[in-house]
């Protein structure tokens, strides 16, 4: 069927706002909300000692989140590349290796043949694509399918997030079955994920926030996005976002990375946005944001209201939903869409057929 953008301005916008209902169809297939247990998938995790995760653009940022969780809760090493590295450098994999491809088509070319050649090393491989009779839905031994269903905006976002809400729900599932997380810690992250529609819902309402910066955000050649812990792939995502559809140059850097080379860019013209949750690393992103203020650089700070403000100031902040920081990658999505979606509009680019970039690429 003809998929239409009814009330909404761009499919882009519509797709942000499909977000609680594609996420929470996402989670349901890998978490049972009434037992609050992960659900038995076709993976026997215990028996997996590495995943090699393999993605591009959009997709690759998921798998980096994925990576972080993988990794937390369950005690499981994991590698993330992006597929036009790993298919033509000859990467050393270990036999107990679990392959992962991650895409919303099911069809992009170099993520496909790392695929294929992840399978031919004898690896076991797993798909986590939205395209369900996809190639690479096919080519997999195990489909972990996102239902995000059909994304017609170039810049991906609904997909994305169901990326992100599948591969935290398999980390769950890791980690119980590796023996990392006990019957009271399942209960606690399964309730923790389900609660993430509501909290996407809530980050919706943003946008009259967002708006309020848009302008000056428009005015930029430049913008820094920063986060620690699973808020660093969310800001590559952001930049990346920002530049395919406002095509507005923008970074995405770990925070503590900063005083390593970004710093120098800092001065009043250059805006910096900054995720900051309230985890065990926010008082570290803080500090980094009174070293950007302390330059002269205009500061945006994405954090819950009851976040404490770092010191020093002029630091304009955004109210974003107080959450689980399992779930913060979800929730901080959200504005980071808005964010890109907006300033995009307030340029006037054509925001659901961005200039030379394709929904997939399928050739090389
Ligand atoms: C293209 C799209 C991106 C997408 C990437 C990977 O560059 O414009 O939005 O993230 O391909 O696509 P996939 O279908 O594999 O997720």
């Amino acid at each position: 069927a003809m998929v239409e953008k009814g009330e909404y301005r761009h499919f882009m916008e519509k797709e942000i706002h499909e977000q609680p209902d594609s996420v929470q169809h996402t989670l349901s297939e890998y978490l049972d909300l009434v037992t609050g247990k992960a659900k038995t998938n076709a993976i026997d995790f215990a028996a997996v000692e590495r995943i090699q995760i393999v993605a591009c653009g959009t997709a690759f940022y998921a798998g980096q989140i994925g990576r972080y969780a993988f990794e937390r809760l369950a005690g499981l090493p994991c590698d993330v590349e992006i597929a036009s590295e790993f298919r033509y450098r000859s990467p050393a994999v270990s036999p107990k290796t679990l392959a992962v491809a991650v895409s919303q088509s099911g069809e992009t070319a170099d993520t496909l043949a790392s695929l294929t050649w992840c399978k031919a090393q004898g690896l076991k491989t797993a798909a986590v694509v939205n395209v369900h009779s996809s190639s690479m839905a096919r080519e997999a031994e195990v489909l972990w399918p996102t239902h995000a269903g059909p994304e017609i905006g170039v810049a991906s976002t609904k997909a994305f997030t169901a990326q992100v809400a599948a591969l935290l729900a398999l980390a769950v599932a890791a980690g119980v079955a590796r023996g990392r997380i006990d019957a009271a810690q399942e209960a606690e992250l399964v309730k923790a994920l389900f609660e993430s529609p509501r909290l996407i819902a809530e980050a919706l309402r943003m946008d009259a926030s967002i708006r309020s910066v848009v302008q000056d955000l428009a005015k930029a050649d430049d913008i820094l996005f920063l986060g620690r812990g699973a808020m660093f792939p969310l800001a590559m995502e952001g930049a990346l976002k920002l530049k395919e559809i406002s095509y507005i140059h923008a970074e995405g850097y770990a925070a503590g990375e900063l005083k390593h080379g970004p710093i120098a860019l800092i001065d009043e013209e250059t805006p910096t946005i900054a995720l900051a949750p309230l985890d065990d690393v926010f008082e570290k992103t803080a500090s980094n944001l009174q070293e950007v203020a302390a330059r002269g650089g205009p500061v945006i700070m994405i954090a819950p209201e009851n976040a404490p403000d770092p010191h020093g100031a002029g630091i304009r902040r955004i109210h974003a939903p107080d959450c689980h920081p399992l779930i913060a990658p979800l929730v901080y999505a959200v504005p980071m869409q808005l964010l890109a979606y907006y300033t995009a509009v307030q340029k006037g680019t054509d925001v659901d057929q961005p200039r030379n970039l394709a929904k997939s690429v399928t050739v090389e």
